[in-house]
């Protein structure tokens, strides 16, 4: 087990409070699966590079245009970030590394495109959107003009509503992608419709970029104007955003990220995503994202097989999202009861979803991190089934046994 070779042994000695919670935590993830969908498990390397000294340099500024002396180690881990960055996105012509989060890449693109006041259209929360794209509690539902378009009765993205939304509010950023939209997107359609409106396209792949990295499912790079992320989730890096850009608008959107929405980069956390950039280069990381997908695609298969009802009928990536409303759970009960087996899961609303946002009538299921601890066909059989029984009223503590077995014999990766 992990756990003892992992805990940190100076600040044991220093701050043994801070210490046993790290630990905790370490001992949390090694005896719990996790299938939400935004998490992983990144490597060791990447741990190691995001917990360097480098975290004591201030570098305000752009590799060879800092506001600091003493930049050049900076330098070069920021330039090395940033060419694996476009060498991974096939067709980037500019990668800004310095996003502390997949909130401030959004907010910073989107002042950069559309300016403050500027109008926007993004797809609702409730429909599989992210707070990011325009929702009023998000400052971007307050900076900016937005209006929102959601789902048709499958599920699916509605061309048609995009179209009739964007006609009648005429963003100047039209916003793809979500945080529980278990389906492809049409990038080209979006940037059809787009191009009628006179607005630039933002597509927004934080959950689905390392399927996207690895060529598993399409990639809206070369089609949308600017490309946000995340760098933790699938793509399997340290917790920070990420933008790609076309060459005419990387000025502004690296303007907009640095002065306009932080001050110094967290170069631990560069170095971390120039880690994860380089392993997610390998011929390795493709096999693993063609197992994620996988997984997830007989994850969907094996629940409908049971009877339960997911949205959109399935999925084409790594989430899967499971519509309770014909059960007699919520999907916060779903959520309490898979804990407490050992399953951490996350409840969310479906699209038309009648109960409010802590409750819920769905349950998002992602098969990343799991993938990475070494999953495959057999593991993901004994999830389902015990995600059915959890549904179903099965006493948690039953399957809190055969969640143990997997977690002892698929570690967390070192
Ligand atoms: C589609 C999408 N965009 C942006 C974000 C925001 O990322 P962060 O939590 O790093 O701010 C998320 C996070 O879940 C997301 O799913």
């Amino acid at each position: 087990m992990n756990t003892a070779d992992n805990a940190p042994s100076i600040l044991r000695q220093k701050d043994p409070e801070v210490a046993t919670w790290l630990q905790r935590e370490d001992k949390r993830q090694a005896t719990t699966l996790t299938l939400i969908a935004s998490e992983n498990h990144c490597s060791a390397a990447v741990r190691e590079a995001s917990a360097s000294r480098i975290t004591d340099k201030y570098a305000e500024g752009y590799p060879g245009k800092r506001y600091y002396g003493g930049c050049e180690v900076a330098d070069g881990v920021e330039e090395l970030a940033r060419q694996r960055a476009m060498q991974l996105f096939a067709g980037a012509e500019d990668a800004n590394v310095q996003p502390h989060s997949g909130t401030t890449a959004n907010l910073s693109a989107l002042l950069a495109l559309a300016g403050a006041g500027g109008r926007i259209v993004g797809m609702m929360l409730k429909a599989g959107g992210h707070l990011s794209h325009g929702h009023d509690k998000s400052h971007t539902g307050m900076v900016f003009q937005a209006k929102q378009y959601g789902v048709d009765g499958t599920g699916r993205i509605d061309l048609d509503e995009v179209r009739k939304v964007c006609k009648e509010h005429q963003p100047k950023v039209l916003i793809a992608g979500g945080s529980s939209y278990a389906r492809n997107i049409d990038y080209a359609a979006f940037a059809a419709i787009a191009k009628e409106v006179g607005a630039l396209l933002l597509a927004d792949i934080a959950h689905p970029a390392g399927l996207i990295a690895a060529g598993v499912i399409p990639s809206p790079v070369g089609i949308a104007d600017v490309v946000t992320m995340t760098t933790h989730k699938t793509l399997r890096g340290p917790r920070g955003g990420m933008i790609l850009a076309k060459k005419e608008i990387a000025k502004q959107i690296n303007s907009s990220v640095f002065p306009g929405s932080q001050g110094g980069p967290l170069v631990q956390q560069i170095a971390g995503k120039a880690v994860a950039f380089g392993e997610a280069l390998r011929p390795e990381f493709k096999a693993y994202q063609q197992q994620v997908k996988a997984n997830a695609a007989f994850l969907a298969e094996r629940l409908m097989a049971a009877g339960l009802d997911l949205v959109t009928g399935g999925t084409d990536n790594h989430i899967v999202l499971v519509d309770l409303r014909k059960t007699d759970v919520t999907g916060a009960q779903v959520e309490e009861r898979a804990l407490a087996a050992g399953l951490s899961v996350n409840k969310n609303a479906v699209p038309g979803d009648p109960r409010p946002p802590m409750v819920t009538s769905g349950l998002r299921l992602g098969t990343a991190a799991v993938t990475t601890r070494g999953f495959g066909r057999d593991q993901i059989a004994t999830i389902a089934d015990v995600i059915v029984g959890l549904v179903r009223g099965g006493d948690a503590e039953r399957f809190r046994a055969t969640i143990q077995g997997l977690c002892e014999a698929f570690p967390l990766p070192r």
